[in-house]
C-alpha cells in the first residue's frame, strides 16, 4: 500500500479499509509520508467525509501508533475534559486544579491554537519556564503526587494527531467531523482515562456555528467514545460571544488566577462549575452535576484551587510567583490601545470569530505553522454582552508588541461589537447535554 492509493480512494469518495487508516495513522506518526500527500488526503476527507466505522478505525490507529500512558496504578479515578475550541476558552486552566482538589486525578493532554481558536498549551507556555513536554513517568508521578498534570503530545503521545492537527490548521481542513473526532479522542484514548467530559462549542467563535452542527459532532464524539469503551458526556455550549473577558495567552492565565482567587466573569465561572460538576459525577464524587458544581463552588471559595494551581505550575518547572504577582511575572505587551464605545447603550454582541481573528493577528495565534506566538498579545473585553456602556467609554483593550498591527486591528474591532439601546435578552450558555 502507498499513500497515493489511499488518497485516490478518498478522492473518489470510497470507504477506507481499516488497513488504509492504520497506514495513514502510522505515516503521520512516523512522518514517512510528505506533508503534501497528508494534506491532500486531509482535503479529500474534508470534502468526502468518513463514516462512523472509519472514524473509529482512524481514532484507534492514531492512539495506538504512539506511547500509551499506563495510569491504572493511580488510586483515584482519572477524568479529563476537552473542548472543541473557542475564543477566550481558557476554562481548563482553572478547571484542572479545582477538580483535582475534589479528589479526582486529572491528566490533561492539550493542544495548541487551531485556526482562530486558542490552545491550552500555548496559554500554559506563557508562564515562564513551565514545561508541557513531559515524559510518561513524569506525568504519572505528578498525577500521583499533585493530582493533576497539564501536558502536550511531546512524549510521543498521539504523534499522528500532532502532525495532522498542525497541517489542518494550515490547509483549511479544520472543520471536518471525522478529523475533529479522531483528533480529540486519539489523544484521550492514549491517556488511560476512566471518563471524559467534552465541551462542544457552537456559535460564531466555534468550528461549527449552529447548534445542529455542534450536536452532530457531539453525537459522533459520544458514539466513538463508546466504541473505545470510554464513558463520556458532551455539553453543547454557546460560543457566539467570547468566553469571559480575556482573549490571548498570558491574559487568559491572569484571568484563570483571578477566577481561582474568587473573582471572575460570570459566564466563565458558570461553565467552569458545570463542566467540573460533570467530571465529579463521572468520577462518582458527586451524585449529579449540580451536586458536583456545589462542591466545586465551595472549593473555589476556600482558595484551595489557587494553591493547587500553584503546585501544578511549580511541579512543571514554572515560576509559581506568577500566581501571586501575574503582572510582574507574565509577559507584558509593549503597546496597549483602548477601544471605545461609539454610542451609549448595552453591549448586544461581541463577534467571537472577529475577536479570535484579531487576537490571532495581534500575535496570540499562528497564521502559518512556523509562526512564533506573542504570549502577551490579545484583547481584554472590559464590558461583556448585557453590560451598559457610555459613549466614548473604554470597552476593550488591545495588547501587542506590534504597533502597526494593533492600530489596524483596533480599526477592525468596530465591526466586532454591536451596541443597542435595549438590554439584550439573556441566552443560555449550556445549550444541551448529550450522553
Ligand atoms: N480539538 C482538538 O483536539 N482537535 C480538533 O480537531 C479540534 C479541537
Amino acid at each position: 500500500m502507498n499513500m497515493l492509493q489511499v488518497i485516490n480512494r478518498k478522492r473518489d469518495g470510497l470507504k477506507h479499509t481499516q488497513e488504509e487508516l492504520d497506514f495513514v495513522a502510522q505515516a503521520s506518526a512516523n512522518e514517512h509520508v510528505p506533508d503534501y500527500q497528508l494534506s491532500s488526503w486531509l482535503m479529500a476527507v474534508r470534502i468526502n467525509g468518513m463514516d462512523e466505522q472509519e472514524t473509529f478505525w482512524l481514532t484507534e490507529a492514531m492512539a495506538k501508533h504512539g506511547t500509551q500512558l499506563k495510569l491504572s496504578g493511580i488510586r483515584k479515578k482519572r477524568v479529563d475534559k476537552h473542548s472543541t475550541g473557542g475564543v477566550g476558552d481558557g476554562v481548563s486552566l482553572a478547571l484542572v486544579p479545582l477538580v483535582a482538589c475534589a479528589g479526582v486525578a486529572v491528566p490533561m493532554m492539550s493542544g495548541r491554537g487551531l485556526g482562530h481558536t486558542g490552545g491550552t498549551l500555548d496559554k500554559l507556555e506563557s508562564i515562564p519556564n513551565l514545561k508541557v513536554r513531559l515524559t510518561p513517568k513524569k506525568i504519572s508521578d505528578q498525577l500521583d503526587s499533585v493530582g493533576a498534570v497539564m501536558f502536550g503530545q511531546g512524549a510521543g503521545l498521539a504523534p499522528a494527531d500532532r502532525k495532522l492537527y498542525a497541517l489542518r490548521d494550515a490547509t483549511a481542513t479544520v472543520d471536518s467531523l471525522p478529523l475533529i473526532v479522531s483528533s480529540i479522542l486519539s489523544k484521550k484514548a492514549a491517556e488511560d482515562l476512566d471518563a471524559l467530559v467534552m465541551d462542544v462549542k457552537s456559535g460564531q467563535g466555534a468550528i461549527f456555528e449552529t447548534p445542529a452542527e455542534a450536536e452532530k459532532l457531539a453525537r459522533l464524539l459520544i458514539k466513538t467514545a463508546a466504541r473505545l469503551k470510554l464513558p463520556a458526556v458532551a455539553l453543547i455550549t454557546d460560543m457566539q460571544e467570547p468566553l469571559g473577558k480575556a482573549v490571548g495567552n498570558a491574559l487568559e492565565i491572569k484571568q484563570a488566577i483571578e477566577v481561582l482567587s474568587g473573582d471572575g466573569p460570570h459566564d466563565y465561572i458558570e461553565l467552569l462549575l458545570t463542566l467540573g460538576g460533570w467530571m465529579l459525577t463521572l468520577a462518582k464524587k458527586a451524585s449529579n452535576w449540580e451536586d458536583g458544581a456545589e462542591k466545586l463552588e465551595r472549593i473555589l471559595r476556600s482558595g484551595e484551587g489557587l494553591k493547587k494551581f500553584k503546585l501544578i505550575v511549580a511541579a512543571q518547572g514554572g515560576n509559581a510567583r506568577v500566581v501571586d504577582l501575574p503582572e510582574k511575572y507574565l509577559p507584558q505587551a509593549k503597546f496597549s490601545v483602548p477601544f471605545k464605545a461609539s454610542q451609549s447603550g448595552f453591549i448586544a454582541h461581541w463577534d467571537a470569530r472577529r475577536i479570535g481573528e484579531a487576537a490571532r493577528i495581534l500575535g496570540a495565534g499562528r497564521l502559518v505553522m512556523e509562526d512564533p506566538i506573542d504570549y502577551s498579545a490579545g484583547i481584554y473585553l472590559k464590558k461583556q454582552r448585557g453590560d451598559e456602556v457610555e459613549k466614548e467609554e473604554v470597552i476593550a483593550w488591545l495588547y501587542s508588541n506590534n504597533l502597526v498591527k494593533m492600530n489596524q486591528e483596533a480599526a477592525h474591532l468596530k465591526q466586532a461589537v454591536t451596541i443597542e439601546k435595549r438590554k439584550p435578552k439573556a441566552s443560555p450558555l449550556i445549550i444541551k447535554v448529550i450522553r
